[in-house]
């Protein structure tokens, strides 16, 4: 019997079926984005070959260089999901402001919020990066600001949320809040399949991921733990850190360990971004048993007060965060 193959949409699908309540629309919309990732893993795999490397001479709302990879990927996925009619918001690292694809109602009813490349400084030395996409339903009775009433959701309130890594192989992982599953995708037939179910992240891992060069500025409880990690008393940590939050992520969630984004002098409230890295990165540890928190607070829980807010961030294995919290907080 030749292994059974079950692509993406089969899995949504499957999913879906299990909950009555769910009429398809999710798997329609998740279509949009796994086509829009196929099609920027293509140029991805081509790049250099094609004029899509370097920068574009432009800077983004974040104040970074654009890279010509960045605006593919971000027009990418504004193409795709604007075919999808149950979206009504789109929100973007790339762009200054939210697109209104449709005026939110009972139809135009998701949100879909993304970081199109993450990892941009990557990108020219062929180093794994990836996508990471939220999706939130419009808030009933929005008040008068209506738009961002939709998008200023905390990150508990997400329904779905994933990544998709572009590296050795193009694997997506994403929840809908009943488990983590992740896919590969098989260039032979251009669909994503399933190669791993309810996903765990190992409870602990002897592997931190922070960029220690910005060590002076990081809070004194954070520089104790990393002076911590390196004692003989620790018992053998190994530092890890790729400069892509989606490859960091990754290899945390299936080896464990922990990756830690603390408050700098360059970044004061963490250079992360709330609605488009760590909500959705959250939902994904935490529906693996991980745990993600500000430092201080579940990153689910915090009320976001703008788009493209910034935010600390410690994600991984439950007893490493904890670790973490352990000495910032002493
Ligand atoms: P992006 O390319 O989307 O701007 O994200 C880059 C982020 C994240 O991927 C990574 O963890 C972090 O920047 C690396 O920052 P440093 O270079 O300051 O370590
Ligand atoms: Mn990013
Ligand atoms: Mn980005």
């Amino acid at each position: 019997m030749p292994p059974r193959i079950q692509t993406l949409e089969q899995h949504i699908l499957e999913t879906q079926r299990a909950h009555p309540a769910a009429s398809g629309e999710f798997s329609w919309l998740l279509s949009a984005i796994t086509l829009a990732t196929r099609i920027i893993s293509a140029h991805v795999r081509r790049a250099g070959l094609v004029d899509i490397l370097g920068e574009t001479g432009k800077t983004n709302v974040q104040g970074e260089i654009v890279q010509k990879l960045d605006l593919i990927a971000n027009e990418t996925i504004a193409t795709c999901l604007g075919y999808r009619d149950n979206v009504g918001i789109m929100v973007s690292e790339e762009d200054d402001e939210p697109r209104i694809l449709k005026e939110p109602d009972e139809r135009a009813k998701y949100i879909v919020l993304f970081d199109p490349l993450d990892g941009s400084s990557n990108i020219d030395v062929n180093v794994s990066i990836g996508t990471i996409f939220s999706i939130l339903q419009r808030r009933d009775g929005a008040g008068a600001n209506k738009v961002m009433d939709h998008i200023l959701q905390p990150g508990n309130r997400q329904i779905a949320a994933g990544y998709v890594i572009y590296s050795s192989s193009t694997v997506m992982a994403y929840t809908t809040g009943q488990g983590v599953h992740m896919f590969t995708l098989d260039p032979a037939i251009g669909a994503f399949r399933l190669i791993r179910e309810h996903i765990k992240m190992p409870a602990q891992g002897k592997t931190y991921s922070v960029n220690e060069a910005y060590r002076p500025q990081f809070p004194k409880g954070v520089q104790e733990y990393l002076d911590w990690a390196k004692t003989e008393q620790a018992g053998g940590y190994g530092l890890r850190y790729i400069g892509s939050l989606v490859a960091d992520f990754h290899r945390t969630l299936l080896t464990g360990g922990v990756f830690l984004y603390p408050p700098t002098q360059k970044a004061p409230k963490g250079k992360l971004r709330l609605l488009y890295e760590a909500n959705p990165l959250a939902l994904i540890a935490e529906q693996a048993g991980g745990a993600a928190t500000d430092g201080k607070q579940r990153i689910l829980d915090k009320v976001p007060t703008s788009l493209h807010e910034r935010t600390s961030l410690v994600i991984g294995s439950k007893a490493e965060v904890e670790r973490v919290h352990s000495f910032w907080r002493a």
